[in-house]
């Protein structure tokens, strides 16, 4: 049911009291979060299934819940979502965590949690969700079969970067991965990278102060699916994941929910990274 215009009010102020934004998520009636990052522009490089009924999805690394949400629209029966517990869990920098993250005070790393890991996960999967959707507080490192059961697909989008040790956070995805089931996976993969040759090449790209490590060439990423038991069943195309000022992307998504047309939406360019991104597909092997 369409909300009124006071409730659309109390939506749009409890979007704005939310800083830091990662994800623009339409929310319905014009309301459209600020985020820089429209993943409805490249939602479909995924090739997720249009019917996921009957299915559980996990979606690592959730962020703001934008593709927890496509996989629920898509009639997962339940998609579990999971981020890390706190931002002090992330694998910072060895540096960046002595020098900055130690130093915040107890209340600072309590408002950046709830701020940018909790408060705005729930109010988009609030929402705009369909009651579908849990939230879960764990490493990608810590994921259990025991704790977390077991998926039909696993969605590992633009994450794996984030992580210092990939092949044990690829390997703790194959356990809650069903035998049977999918992990689609994006990655940082710069084509100069090991392309010519199909050379297993990782680049070491981390700096002092922050906590993003590898990219890899598509070689790279298949030999270490194949090591950690999936079974590589193709690779997507290569896209440049780009930022977008907030106001157009608020504007595309108003105008026409659904996919956007990247061409029609001008990078904010703040994004230097060289995130072309490349997507393979994996089934589990035994
Ligand atoms: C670049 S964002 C990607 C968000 C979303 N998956 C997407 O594609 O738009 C990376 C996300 O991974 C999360 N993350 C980083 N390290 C993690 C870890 N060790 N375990 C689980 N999530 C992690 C971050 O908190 C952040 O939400």
């Amino acid at each position: 049911m369409p909300r009124n215009a006071e409730q659309r009010q109390e939506l749009e102020r409890r979007v704005a009291a939310i800083q830091g934004w990662y994800h623009a998520i339409d929310l319905g009636d014009g309301v459209v979060t600020p985020g820089p990052f429209c993943m409805a522009e490249y939602v479909r490089e995924y090739e997720l299934p249009d019917d996921m009924s009957g299915m559980r999805a996990l979606d690592v690394g959730c962020g703001n819940g934008f593709f927890a949400l496509d996989l629920e629209k898509r009639g997962a029966d339940e998609v579990v979502a999971v981020d890390v517990p706190s931002w002090t869990a992330k694998d910072w920098s060895p540096a960046y965590a002595r020098d900055w993250v130690a130093t915040r005070s107890a209340a600072e790393r309590d408002a950046i949690d709830q701020r940018s890991l909790r408060a705005a996960f729930e109010l988009a999967v609030g929402a705009a969700g369909q009651g579908r959707v849990r939230r879960e507080e764990v490493s990608i490192y810590d994921l259990d079969p025991d704790r977390h059961g077991t998926f039909d697909l696993v969605l590992c989008a633009s994450m794996l970067m984030h992580v210092r040790d990939p092949v044990l956070a690829l390997h703790r995805m194959r356990a809650v991965c069903r035998d049977d089931g999918v992990l689609v996976i994006s990655i940082s993969s710069p084509p100069n990278l090991g392309d010519a040759d199909g050379e297993p090449l990782a680049r070491f790209v981390g700096s002092a102060r922050q906590c993003n490590f590898w990219q890899m060439s598509p070689a790279c990423l298949r030999d270490m699916l194949q090591c950690c038991g999936f079974a590589p069943i193709g690779e997507g195309r290569r896209f440049v994941l780009a930022d977008r000022p907030v106001e157009a992307v608020q504007a595309a998504l108003r105008d026409a929910p659904g996919p956007v047309d990247a061409a029609a939406v001008p990078g904010s360019g703040e994004f230097r990274d060289p995130h072309y991104m490349c997507h393979a597909r994996a089934v589990s092997s035994a």
